[in-house]
Parts: structure tokens; C-alpha cells; sequence
């Protein structure tokens, strides 16, 4: 699936899009450079599933944690990773295999430690806007993307 987003909000719309789409324990991997769009996308879907407060970017905590709409929602992000180890000792993986969401940043920096992505959502830098190529890497991704009306 491959689609232009012409500008941020129209990321966020995407975002929002994947709300009617997710399941329990699916875990979706944002990629893409610095800047790309990846917590705007995040944004977007926190915003639709009815979440009012801020969404700050976990460059520096590591994770976020959203309760909303009935469903945990964990938002990584690994860029600071000096070595994929971190991922271990900071006793990530509790939160991967249960029933929350887990949306990844810089999922490559905690390889081979983090688990594998159902969705990989791929965003680059177009002229003004963004390139977004989605994959779905498992059944349930597959799934998943049934669901998923584009916004543009
Ligand atoms: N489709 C778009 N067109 C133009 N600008 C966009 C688009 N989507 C997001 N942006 C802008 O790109 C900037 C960076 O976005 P964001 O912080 O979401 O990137 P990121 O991929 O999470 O970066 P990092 O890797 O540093 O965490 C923001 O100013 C955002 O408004
Ligand atoms: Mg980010």
C-alpha cells in the first residue's frame, strides 16, 4: 500500500485511519528518518481513538503509555539506543505478546531483540510532503489492513 501525504495533518488523517483497524497485541513499526512523520502518524491515531492530551515524541523516555478507548497503547521509540542490549535491560519485552498496541520508532536500533512487526509503516521525505509505503508482515497484519481506508 502506497500513498502521498501532502502535508502533517494529512499524516495525522492516516494515523486515524489505522484506528478502526487495530487488534489486540498488534505490533506496528514506524520507519523512516528523523523527521519523517512517524510521531505525527501516531498522533493522528491517539487523537481518533478519543485521546485528548498531549502526544510527545518518547525520543528521550523510551515509551509512552496511552490508556485509551479501552485499549493500551505503547509508543517506543529506540533512537537512542547506544546498543540493542538496552532494549533488554530496560525489560522492554513485557510489553510486547499481551493485548496492548505497540507503535515502534526505530525499531532496527533494538534488533534482534524487539519483536517483529505485523505492520511496518515506511515514511520518507517527498518535495513538501511524505511517501508512505505500508506492509503487512504477518496474518494479522494482513488482517489489519482490510481495515485501513486511505485519507487520500
Ligand atoms: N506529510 C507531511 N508533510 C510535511 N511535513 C510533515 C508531514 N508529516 C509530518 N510532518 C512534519 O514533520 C516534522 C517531524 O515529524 P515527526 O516528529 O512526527 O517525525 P519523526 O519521524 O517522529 O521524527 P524522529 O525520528 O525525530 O522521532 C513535524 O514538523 C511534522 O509536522
Ligand atoms: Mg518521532
Amino acid at each position: 500500500m502506497l500513498t502521498f501525504l501532502a502535508d502533517a495533518e494529512t499524516t495525522e488523517a492516516f494515523g486515524a485511519a489505522l484506528a478502526p483497524a487495530l487488534m489486540p497485541g498488534l505490533v506496528i513499526w514506524l520507519s523512516g528518518d528523523l523527521g519523517a512523520g512517524k510521531t505525527t502518524l501516531t498522533r493522528g491515531l491517539l487523537r481518533a481513538l478519543g485521546h485528548q492530551g498531549s502526544v510527545k515524541s518518547p525520543t528521550y523516555t523510551l515509551l509512552e503509555v496511552y490508556a485509551v478507548s479501552r485499549i493500551a497503547l505503547y509508543h517506543f521509540d529506540f533512537y537512542r539506543f547506544n546498543t540493542p542490549d538496552e532494549f533488554l535491560e530496560a525489560g522492554l519485552e513485557e510489553y510486547f505478546g499481551g493485548a496492548g498496541v505497540c507503535l515502534v520508532e526505530w525499531a532496527d536500533k533494538a534488533l534482534p531483540y524487539v519483536p517483529p512487526a505485523d505492520l511496518e509503516i515506511h515514511l520518507q521525505v517527498a518535495g513538501d510532503g511524505r511517501a508512505a509505503r505500508v506492509e503487512a508482515h504477518s496474518p494479522r497484519g494482513i488482517e489489519c489492513l482490510k481495515h485501513v481506508t486511505l485519507p487520500c
